[in-house]
């Protein structure tokens, strides 16, 4: 939540930096705010989109080659111009962006109060902004040590960049539970929450761990720990190029990533799957097969939409491997009191990395003793780092809030996970170890195929974008499509859609059957076939409107349907990978045609780095 980019150096900062908050608007985008160095600290800062501080127009901007910036998903204070960061200290001496949760900022906001401080807004970044303050005035100390001192009575999760008055060319960082990333130049550096600002400038980066203090000027970098112990930093050659986060003749990035998919999954292929050889190789699983192929259980945790990806899983790893798996949001295994311990695996799956419930999930399991295997999209990000081993998804980087190809890289890795595990177990014979190769490699082809069919599914837009409900419902490896595709619409039109699995219908949401409802069946050619004909059936004798997602050929339900959205046959395993995409394009256009931006969805953020 909330994205913050830095700049200090030898040009102007205000492009760097205005520019590099778009990029990160999907972390937020609520209120955003600018503070320069000039004779002294500037700031502006303004409800709404971040292009609103384009508004700015004084000399300083041209000027001033030192500065920091935000864009915030609120939390504590609602979305306002005095709620938008950088927030300052009583004195004005020091000015911060602040991104996480200051979970004991009530109790140090009544110290504060008691002094005397006067706040101008709800936030709790007012807050540690003058608890740093009142720190160095009572100590006398210099700003590193009363961040130090500050950092360490903070509960909650933060990364912070602060200047101070007087100190023209320099800026202090620190982080705990949230990201950060340094990218290292001539004469400049740059900081920001995630790389993606800072690749037009540089690749050199290097990623701030918790309890790290970095103190920055144009020529140097110092990283610390909170002990006053010097770190030596680490630094990254960044594999990114900056056209993967432009849109690339889209309108929409939402829509550029659902069309990336034919590329996204085979670059999650990519190395992995080898049909000359008929092999499959996952290094992170390879170098610790033991511990899967003795695992007492799997456990899943993740939340929304890595979460669904997590439910098919299940089905795939208790099918190929015989382990049993347990899927769980991630917010509810780290409150309730799990059993977890040795010879547990506990994967998890996550896009950003950084969703905080998952982090946190994690550090619960690891240390009880269960083994972490990552799943993650962003490379360098916390859940990655704080993995035991894992496989990156290689879906390049997601910028619509709504996730589409990280959803389909997940499901990719997943499977070929549960292939692999199976063939070392035996759970699954020769034969069909090099049938699902084989349908591996097809997958990227057909999901071609259903995007080909795009104009289509617009057409079937068209007739439900005024719809106040939908159903979403699918059985086997479909039900978690169903929940996916009625979380994706929610998202992005703002329509209210339940996802359940079909044979559910009658213990309930059948009630809410008539003729105004439509029921999107996710309805492929597998095991389920028949049954879901019959569901169909059932919604169609309460005058229900049914669009379904079916496999090519299928006349019988064509000609039961109101509308269809088709896809190539593919073995039930897999089939998530296709049918998925239908519901991602309906969303698309359904929130298109509702005139809603589909990239920034009303109070969503696509990094969760708070609880
Ligand atoms: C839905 C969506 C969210 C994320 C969830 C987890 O489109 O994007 O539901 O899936 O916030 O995020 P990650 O995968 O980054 O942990």
């Amino acid at each position: 939540m909330c994205g913050i980019v830095a700049y200090i150096g030898k040009q102007p900062a205000f492009p760097v930096i205005l520019k590099g908050l778009k990029r990160l608007e999907y972390r937020g985008y609520d209120s955003s705010g600018i503070a320069l160095f000039g004779d002294m600290v500037n700031t502006f800062k303004k409800k709404g989109r971040v292009a609103e501080l384009e508004a700015w127009d004084e000399e300083i901007i041209s000027e001033a080659t030192v500065g920091i910036g935000h864009t915030r998903w609120a939390t504590h204070g609602e979305p306002s111009d005095a709620n938008a960061h950088p927030h300052s200290s009583n004195s004005g001496r020091l000015t911060l962006v602040h991104n996480g949760i200051i979970e004991n900022y009530a109790s140090l906001k009544q110290e504060l109060v008691q002094k005397g401080y006067t706040f101008k807004s709800e936030t709790d970044t007012e807050v540690l902004v003058n608890f740093i303050e009142d720190i160095q005035i009572n100590n006398n100390s210099s700003l590193e040590e009363a961040m130090r001192i500050a950092l360490k009575r903070v509960v909650g999760a933060y990364v912070v960049i602060v200047m101070e008055e007087g100190f023209p060319n320099r800026l202090i960082a620190a982080r705990k539970g949230s990201p950060l990333v340094i990218g290292v130049g001539e004469g400049e550096h740059f900081l920001a929450s995630d790389a993606s600002p800072i690749i037009e400038y540089t690749k050199k980066v290097i990623y701030v761990n918790d309890y790290e203090l970095a103190i920055i000027s144009p020529d140097e970098i110092i990283l610390k720990n909170l002990g006053n112990e010097p770190i030596t930093p680490y630094i990254q050659q960044l594999d990114m190029e900056l056209a993967q986060i432009e849109k690339g003749g889209f309108d929409h990035f939402m829509l550029k990533e659902i069309f990336d998919q034919p590329g996204s999954l085979t670059d999650c292929l990519r190395g992995r799957l080898d049909m000359e050889n008929l092999t499959l190789t996952l290094a992170g699983v390879e170098e610790h097969m033991s511990v899967f192929s003795q695992a007492k259980r799997i456990i899943i945790v993740a939340c929304g939409t890595s979460w669904h990806a997590g439910l098919v899983a299940e089905y795939m790893i208790e099918t190929l491997c015989r382990i049993p798996v347990e899927v769980e949001y991630a917010s509810e295994f780290r409150y309730r009191n799990p059993v977890v311990g040795e010879g547990d695996v506990l994967i998890a799956i996550s896009q950003s990395g950084e969703t905080a419930d998952t982090l946190v999930a994690i550090e619960k399991a690891k240390e009880a003793g269960a083994f972490i295997f990552g799943v993650v999209n962003a490379v360098g990000s916390s859940i990655a780092r704080l993995s035991h081993s894992g496989a990156y998804t290689h879906a390049g980087p997601e910028i619509g809030v709504a996730s589409t190809k990280a959803f389909t890289a997940q499901l990719t890795v997943l499977a070929m996970m549960a292939i692999k595990i199976g063939r070392e177990k035996k759970t699954i014979t020769e034969a069909e170890y090099n049938r699902y190769l084989a349908e591996l490699a097809l997958i990227p082809e057909k999901v071609k195929a259903v995007l080909e069919t795009h104009e289509s599914i617009k057409e079937v837009a068209k007739h439900y974008a005024d719809a106040r409900d939908f159903l979403f419902l699918g059985r086997g490896y479909n039900f978690p499509v169903a929940l996916e595709g009625a979380l994706k619409l929610k998202e992005i039109s703002y329509i209210h859609a339940e996802g359940y699995p079909a044979a559910e219908m009658k213990h309930g949401p059948i009630a809410l059957v008539d003729e105004n409802l439509p029921v999107l069946f996710i309805a492929t050619k597998d095991a389920y076939y028949e049954k879901i004909v019959s569901n169909i059936q059932e919604i169609k004798a309460r005058k229900g409107m049914v669009i379904a997602v079916i496999s090519e050929g299928d006349t019988l339900i064509r000609g039961m349907a109101d509308h269809v959205m088709v896809v190539p046959e593919v073995d039930e395993l897999l089939a998530p990978l296709v049918s998925v995409i239908p519901t991602q394009i309906l969303s698309y256009y359904i929130g298109v045609l509702r005139g809603l931006d589909v990239d920034k969805p009303r109070n969503l953020a696509k990094s969760v780095t708070v609880e």
